[in-house]
């Protein structure tokens, strides 16, 4: 297992979960050193319990040579980071495919990293260059989502396995003897087309509910009603129709882009996929504009309590999160920011830096001007709000999540906002 990332760290656990024996090797000393020390620098839950419950069959090692020695299947969990043009980094991905030359039991090599639709015959060529033509090709891209990856790997929709020939395709749809989910097979460039397809689905379904939304504010429409009741269509279904402030995370956005600048290279224009990630762009700062219209048309000297930092609940994530456009909108039209978030743990730099970090929501809202719900954490749900409300400079609320009652906020005396719900 090359990357002792989010990916590779679970799918290398879930492996020897199934029985599998697994070395997971990471460029970065200190995360290899950790991880055979038996902790887990990341949050997932039942990941630790899995790691540890699995010693026996898992390690973790810095050299290369030393993890695909005698190994069967080597898999790629690297990261791509998009470059400055949006297109994907792969040197992490090729500098693994070199350093398969020496595997003499190697059968497939298959890639878990998001890679643009192509790489595939691209890798498979330098295979066959290299004197692999034996190794089977497999794309087997990943859908589970953080904060549900083990459960998610162990119970997924379906398994896409896009091989380069019928042996690899078996060979990998048997190492998940004992997952319960479905396995899809197909060749490599659907497979790689179809993770970036799933992602922009899921973030187009997102973004009409947030237009949606908008909609119902200008209209007295409730949204939370709305796509409940369109969500009971079979055809639509009720997933990823929550209104927010809009997608974040270290997938939606980068593949959203990733699948636009693929088209764009192939002279195409993705027009609904531009207008997706326009409208996210603007959706945090949209209803940011709200606020600020009933705070009187300035945020100058004003206090703001941030309610959550990540991209959302049960994760320490805040990658391309909501917090981050929100923070620094703040601070450089001259308001205070306050901060309460149970995970996120943001390295130096800024908008953060300029933010004070509270113990907890009550904490954060005392002297507050307005408190903006970021995250859906649930700890929010039971908040001290009637204390909050007294603690409050005004008792303004932006319920970006839609996780309070409004009627309840309005009657302990909030003026209350949330999205796509009249006020
Ligand atoms: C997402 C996909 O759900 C996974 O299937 C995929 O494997 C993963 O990306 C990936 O490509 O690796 P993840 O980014 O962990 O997983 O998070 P999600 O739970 O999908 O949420 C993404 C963003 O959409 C979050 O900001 C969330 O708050 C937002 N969201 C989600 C909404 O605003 N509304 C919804 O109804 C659902």
């Amino acid at each position: 297992m090359f990357g002792a990332g989010y990916i590779g760290l679970v799918t290398g656990a879930c492996l020897a979960e199934l029985g599998h024996t697994v070395a997971v090797r990471d460029i970065l000393p200190e995360r290899v050193e950790l991880l055979q020390a038996g902790e887990v620098p990341i949050y997932e839950p039942g990941l630790g319990d899995m790691t540890l419950r699995n010693e026996e069959r898992l390690r973790f090692t810095l050299d290369a040579e030393d993890a695909v020695r005698g190994a069967e299947v080597a898999y790629v969990c690297v990261d791509t980071p998009p470059t400055a043009s949006g297109d994907a980094d792969l040197s992490r991905v090729w500098a693994v495919v070199d350093a398969l030359k020496g595997a003499s039991h190697l059968l497939a090599l298959v890639v878990k990293s998001t890679v643009p639709v192509g790489t595939g015959r691209r890798i498979r060529a330098a295979l066959d260059a290299a004197g692999l033509g034996h190794v089977g090709y497999v794309s087997n891209p990943e859908f589970t989502a953080e904060g549900r990856a083990v459960s998610d790997f162990m119970n997924p929709d379906r398994i896409v396995i896009g091989a380069s020939d019928p042996a690899a395709a078996d060979l990998i749809k048997g190492l998940h003897a004992g997952v319960n989910g479905p396995a899809v097979v197909m060749d490599v460039a659907s497979a790689e087309m179809t993770k970036l397809a799933a992602n922009a689905a899921l973030a187009t379904k997102i973004t009409l509910a947030n237009e949606l939304a908008t909609v119902c504010e200008a209209t007295g429409a409730d949204i939370e009603r709305v796509t409940e009741a369109i969500g009971m269509d079979h055809r639509i279904g009720p997933h990823f129709l929550k209104a927010g402030l809009g997608y974040g995370g270290s997938c939606f956005p980068k593949d959203s882009r990733a699948l636009h600048a693929l088209a764009s290279n192939a002279g195409y224009s993705f027009q609904l996929l531009r207008t997706v990630i326009e409208v996210n762009g603007l959706q945090a700062r949209r209803h940011l504009q709200r606020l600020k219209e009933e705070l009187g048309g300035s945020f100058e000297g004003r206090s703001v309590a941030l309610l959550g930092m990540t991209f959302k609940a049960g994760t320490d994530d805040m990658r391309e999160g909501p917090s981050t456009i929100i923070a620094s909108r703040l601070l450089a039209e001259g308001a205070e920011v306050r901060c309460w978030d149970p995970m996120a743990q943001p390295g130096p730099g800024q908008p953060w830096d300029s933010t004070t970090r509270h113990a907890g929501p009550l904490e954060a809202m005392a002297g507050a001007d307005a408190a903006v719900i970021v995250t859906e954490w649930p700890e929010l749900r039971d908040a001290p709000w009637a204390e909050a409300h007294t603690a409050m400079r005004t008792p303004l609320l932006l319920d970006g999540r839609n996780l309070l009652d409004g009627a309840a906020m309005a009657q302990l005396g909030f003026t209350y906002m949330s999205v796509g719900r009249p006020t």
